[in-house]
């Protein structure tokens, strides 16, 4: 296997942990990147499903390396909680989960800075996950992190954290309203999470140049959407982090040359959670059924993912700028009960077709999809083990996607479990 770099082509949630979980049949490490626990990532192994937010998702295979590198920003306690509930269920992360030193910690006023910025933002809100994700790579690029070596550093620690409080509890109580936080607690808590991370801890970058010169493959394990990219998505209406594949390299210590293939995980039509601009949503019977056939519940938030059908312009994009090598199409079976299956192969503005996403939000609000409908194939296409057992209806959709984007297919997925992955040459 290639060193390859996985990512979300749409607005996330396109069934990138399934497709980690099954290329990692041939890799030996596995590496977040990017984001942090407002990854919502399913793994389903015979009758068990775990939703990872921080560990990667190839952690069920028990010889499997996985790392959490510094372009993440990590929530301990979720982390811990994560190791807790994977341990209780058999399996050992002990020896092969290990952490970038170099890594941002999310910190308690990220939390309640992400929440209380989102209610006083009110109709015009991001609907983030409330995971602290924003007020955290904040912090990182105003050079005022806690990263995960400074939880291994009581004093050190201590005099950030307060240091820190002076400015955030100005910001709570003067302009939130809000209560004020209290350093002692916050650094007992951080440094008891950093002694019992501790022996996780790692130069994560010398890690996977080690592994790479004995030999082993790297997949790197992205999170979120390319158009939820900081730079490249619908902002604000985006997460804070670079989600594209370059992000691979910054986010784990590792150049761009050792890189040799990028797979766009891509769903058959279209979801979005959180607010923002969706030109293909469908909002009556039709986007209830997709949201009821493919299970569209937020696996971070639980909330009720908005579906709509396949946006070529969007995945087009996601093609350009994360330099995309192969297509992996999910959740094809969720189309199965359709009779007729629309695609939007393009917009206009005003009556005149455009080329890209518009820039700013308010256009891209007003753009109008240009459909081209296809035919739906009537079928279950469940339990297809091969290109060859998908009706003929289902192949013409495919090659249409690929077709429209510009990007070849690499592996089909037909449900959530591991042997319903269909590989193309
Ligand atoms: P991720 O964030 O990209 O990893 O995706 P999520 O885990 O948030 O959401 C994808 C959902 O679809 C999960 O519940 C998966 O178990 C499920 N899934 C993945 N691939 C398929 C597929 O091909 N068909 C169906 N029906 N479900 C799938
Ligand atoms: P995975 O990795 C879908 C969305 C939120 C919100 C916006 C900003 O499971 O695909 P944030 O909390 O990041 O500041 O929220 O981004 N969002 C996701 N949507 N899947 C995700 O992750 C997401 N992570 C963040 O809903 O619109
Ligand atoms: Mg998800």
């Amino acid at each position: 296997m290639k060193n390859t770099i996985v990512v979300g082509s749409q607005w996330g949630d396109e069934g990138k942990a399934k497709v980690i979980d099954v290329l990692a049949e041939h890799a030996d490490v596995v590496i977040r990147f990017q984001g942090g626990a407002n990854a919502g990532h399913t793994v389903v192994v015979g009758d068990q499903e775990f939703v990872f937010h921080l560990i990667p998702s190839a952690i069920m295979r028990p010889t499997k390396t996985c790392v959490i590198g510094n372009g993440v920003v990590l929530d301990p306690a979720q982390l811990l909680h994560e190791i807790e509930e994977l341990e209780g269920r058999g399996f050992s992360v002990r020896g092969r989960l290990w952490l970038a030193e170099n890594m941002q910690i999310v910190m308690p006023w990220h939390k309640q800075l992400d929440r209380l910025k989102e209610e006083a933002a009110g109709k015009n809100a991001i609907g983030t996950t409330g995971r602290g994700i924003g007020p955290a790579y904040v912090d990182k690029v105003a050079r005022c992190g806690i990263r995960l070596c400074d939880l291994l550093d009581e004093q050190g620690l201590r005099a950030k954290v307060e240091s820190i409080l002076v400015e955030k509890n100005l910001l709570f109580t003067k302009i939130y309203d809000a209560p004020a936080l209290e350093a002692g607690s916050i650094v007992s808590d951080y440094l008891e999470f950093g002694r019992k991370l501790a022996p996780l801890v790692a130069n994560a970058s010398l890690v996977l140049e080690r592994a790479m010169k004995a030999g082993q493959h790297l997949l790197f394990e992205g999170a979120q959407g390319t158009i939820l990219d900081v730079d490249h998505g619908t902002y604000p209406y985006v997460t804070s982090s670079n989600t594209i594949a370059g992000s691979a390299c910054c986010g784990s210590g590792v150049g761009p040359t050792a890189i040799q293939s990028v797979i766009g995980v891509v769903k058959a039509y279209t979801t979005r959670v959180g607010n923002g601009p969706f030109p293909t949503e469908l909002d009556g019977q039709l986007g209830e059924s997709l949201r009821t056939w493919g299970g569209e519940f937020g696996a971070t938030t639980g909330r009720p993912r908005r579906c709509g059908w396949f946006d070529a312009m969007v995945v087009r994009k996601a093609v350009r700028v994360n330099g995309i090598t192969g297509l992996a199409i999910t959740k094809v079976d969720v189309l199965d009960k359709l009779a007729e299956i629309k695609v939007c192969v393009g917009y206009t503005v005003d009556g005149r077709q455009i080329d890209d996403l518009p820039v700013q939000v308010n256009d891209f609000a007003k753009v109008e999809p240009v459909y081209e409908t296809l035919p739906g194939w009537l079928s279950d296409t469940s339990a297809a083990v091969s290109w060859s057992d998908l009706p003929p209806a289902a192949k013409n959709y495919l090659e249409r996607l690929a077709e429209l984007v510009g990007a070849p297919i690499a592996m089909v997925s037909v449900g959530p479990r591991r042997d319903q992955a269909i590989f193309l040459p």
